[in-house]
């Protein structure tokens, strides 16, 4: 079968679209035909050999997909023919790719099968983030970076599900305007966004911060918290990973909380799809439909997750294996 492979660790630039033997299904896997694929900023990292797993070369990237069952487990809950969305870190990028029982998912039919290539890795992070580690309650503010993101559409539309008001922050007006339409209350751009949302909360700060992108503008997201306010850490696009000055927490009573979904749900078989299960009633609504600004076929996968290392995606690019 047609895949796209990291063969030496220099980037989107150097992926190969090659073929590979056909994936083998393991007893506790499904075999599904990919349909589409949602490209993640750890698919940039994974071709780089920047990411925390470090997979032996060459493999095959893609951590997402939406597409159709062919083969499930005897006594699986999914049949041949089941549309499903399913996370496997690798493998995505291909006509067929096996993913655990566990991190497969049903679809309600309201969502598509690009959409759901860009549902479980960031919807369920930020499940796990805002509700289970951020403790988030409606009525509460929410503020977040990288708003035009795959993490940062996710929260938003989250958050928003969940009673928060959403401050969106983002680089450019495009992204901006992107970040409104997935539903955020306010924006404000990078530059300058503490004054911003200073002014914004009368003074008062947000109660949670969503950071995917780290850097330079951690002490002024600290800055931002209203008191017992909780700062997210989700990532670091920016490159920088950011230290704290423990003092700022104690002066104003700020938590600092690491979000890591992989490494609290993967050896928790069944946690992920109970966290599915809780945000079926949001997907079957539409209230959680990731905003695909761009779609590619196998042979551009390269220049697809380049436009996620260029930081030029608005919302989520996805790639057409079919
Ligand atoms: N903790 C977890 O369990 C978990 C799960 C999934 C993903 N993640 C992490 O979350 C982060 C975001 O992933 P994503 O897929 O949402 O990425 P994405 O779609 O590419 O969005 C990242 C955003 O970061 C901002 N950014 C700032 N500086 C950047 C730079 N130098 N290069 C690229 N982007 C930059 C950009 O927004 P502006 O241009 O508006 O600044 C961009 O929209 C990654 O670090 C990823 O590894 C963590």
């Amino acid at each position: 079968m047609r895949a796209v492979q990291v063969t030496r660790p220099d980037g989107p630039g150097a992926l190969e679209v090659t073929e590979v033997d056909e994936p083998v299904r393991g007893d506790d896997d499904v075999l599904v035909e990919v349909h589409a694929v949602g490209i993640n900023f750890p698919d940039v990292l994974l071709t780089r050999g920047a990411y925390q797993y470090k997979p032996e070369m060459p493999f095959v990237l893609g951590g997402e997909v939406g597409g159709v069952v062919l083969s499930a487990p005897a006594g699986s809950s999914f049949s041949p023919g089941d549309r499903v969305a399913a996370t496997s870190t690798i493998g995505g990028l291909a006509e067929r790719v096996t993913a655990a029982e566990t991190l497969t998912f049903p679809l309600p039919d309201a969502v598509d099968l690009d959409a759901a290539a860009c549902l479980p890795m960031n919807y369920l992070t930020m499940s796990f983030g805002l509700v289970t580690r951020g403790g988030l309650q409606a009525g509460e503010t929410v503020l977040v970076h990288g708003a035009a993101g795959g993490i940062g559409t996710a929260t938003i539309q989250l958050a928003v599900a969940l009673g928060a008001r959403v401050i969106a922050v983002a680089s450019s007006p495009d992204k901006q305007d992107l970040a409104r339409r997935a539903g955020a209350h306010e924006t404000v751009p990078a530059d300058g966004f503490k004054d911003a949302v200073a002014e914004l909360t009368g003074g008062k700060g947000v109660d949670v911060v969503v950071d995917p992108v780290g850097g330079d503008r951690f002490t002024d997201s600290l800055r931002s918290l209203a008191p017992l306010g909780r700062l997210l850490v989700i990532g670091f696009t920016a490159g920088e990973i950011p230290t704290v000055k423990v003092n700022r927490l104690l002066l104003n009573n700020l938590d600092v909380r690491g979000v890591g979904w992989g490494a609290y749900a993967l050896p928790r078989p069944g946690y992920a799809r109970a966290e599915w299960d809780r945000l079926w009633p949001m997907l079957s609504s539409g209230a959680l439909a990731p905003p695909v600004s761009a779609r590619r076929p196998l042979s551009e996968a390269g220049a697809a997750v380049a436009l996620l290392e260029d930081r030029q995606v608005l919302g989520r690019v996805v790639v057409t294996p079919r």
